[in-house]
């Protein structure tokens, strides 16, 4: 079967489990390509789908949902009744609403989701003192990956021919645009503290929304999407976040209870 895995993957968790998924239809003797569509030029030169059989799609959730930037990317194509798999990697906050969300999205675009999975990843804010699920994905995260791209394969090829459906959840997007704007607006950006700069502009190549500016170190605030892509791949190292810890503690004393934390394990949804 000829694949695609098409995933965006800001500071590396996505695309970790992307990888071991790709492995494992190696495994299965399927050809598959990887596309990354982090940068914007990749995500916007890609509309079309011919060539595949069926794709799978790994996205980061943020503030609940897939990115804004995912969701208005999927606005644009057709997926032409094409089988496939989603995964999302998060933080160990919430997953929120992500998967009813996406396939609300991609019936609407024509696209067939057959299976769907979540992964911890290792929290984004830990590049500004949060402390949250710092060592995953993990060995048994990649396991659960490998069985997710064996399940989702028996789907592609209809041996299997149910496909996933969730429930209509409480919350509703409006409210959770509510959310998302307010968190954003607490969120600060990444700023170039010290001056030792080689101006290589790793930054501004790296950057999904085009947000970056080399010259002066910081991104439009309006367009950054916060979400450290800049900050991990800057060879200088000399970008940062401002301290987040405060946030953290907020967060800590209303949602993220130690004992449930530990024991928080990636799903799979079919
Ligand atoms: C802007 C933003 C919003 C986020 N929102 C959530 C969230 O709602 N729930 C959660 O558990 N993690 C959240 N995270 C953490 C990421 O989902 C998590 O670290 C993810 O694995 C990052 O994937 P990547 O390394 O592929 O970019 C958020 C991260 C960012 C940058």
């Amino acid at each position: 079967m000829k694949l695609a895995i098409v995933y965006f993957s800001a500071t590396g968790n996505t695309e970790k489990i992307a990888k071991t998924i790709k492995e494992q239809f190696i495994e299965l003797k399927n050809t598959i390509d990887e596309i990354n569509i982090t940068n914007y030029s990749e995500r916007n030169a890609l509309k079309n789908f011919s060539l595949y059989e069926a794709l799978i799609f790994g996205f980061p959730i943020h503030y609940w949902r897939a990115p804004r930037l995912i969701r208005e990317w999927f606005t644009n194509l057709d997926g032409k009744g094409i089988k496939c798999a989603v995964f999302f990697t998060y933080g160990g906050v919430n997953a929120g609403i992500a998967h009813y969300n996406i396939k609300t999205i991609m019936d609407k675009q024509n696209f067939n989701l057959i299976a769907s999975a979540e992964f911890l990843g290792k929290h984004t804010y830990n590049l500004a003192g949060w402390k949250l699920m710092e060592t995953r994905p993990n060995k048994e995260d990649l396991k659960i990956a490998k069985d997710f791209a064996s399940k989702s394969y028996q789907r592609f090829i209809g041996k299997d021919t149910s496909r996933v459906e969730f429930e209509k959840p409480k919350k509703s997007n409006e409210e959770i645009d509510t959310i998302e704007l307010a968190a954003r607006r607490a969120i600060p950006t990444p700023f170039r503290e010290i001056n030792e700069c080689s101006m290589c502009g790793t930054c501004e190549e790296v950057c999904p929304t085009n947000a970056m500016n080399k010259e002066n170190g910081k991104p439009n605030r309006r367009i950054c999407i916060r979400c450290l892509r800049c900050v991990v791949n800057c060879p200088d190292q000399v970008l940062i976040m401002k301290n987040m810890s405060a946030q953290f503690q907020l967060q800590q004393q209303f949602t993220l209870i130690e004992e449930e934390l530990r024991i928080k394990k990636s799903k799979i949804l079919l």
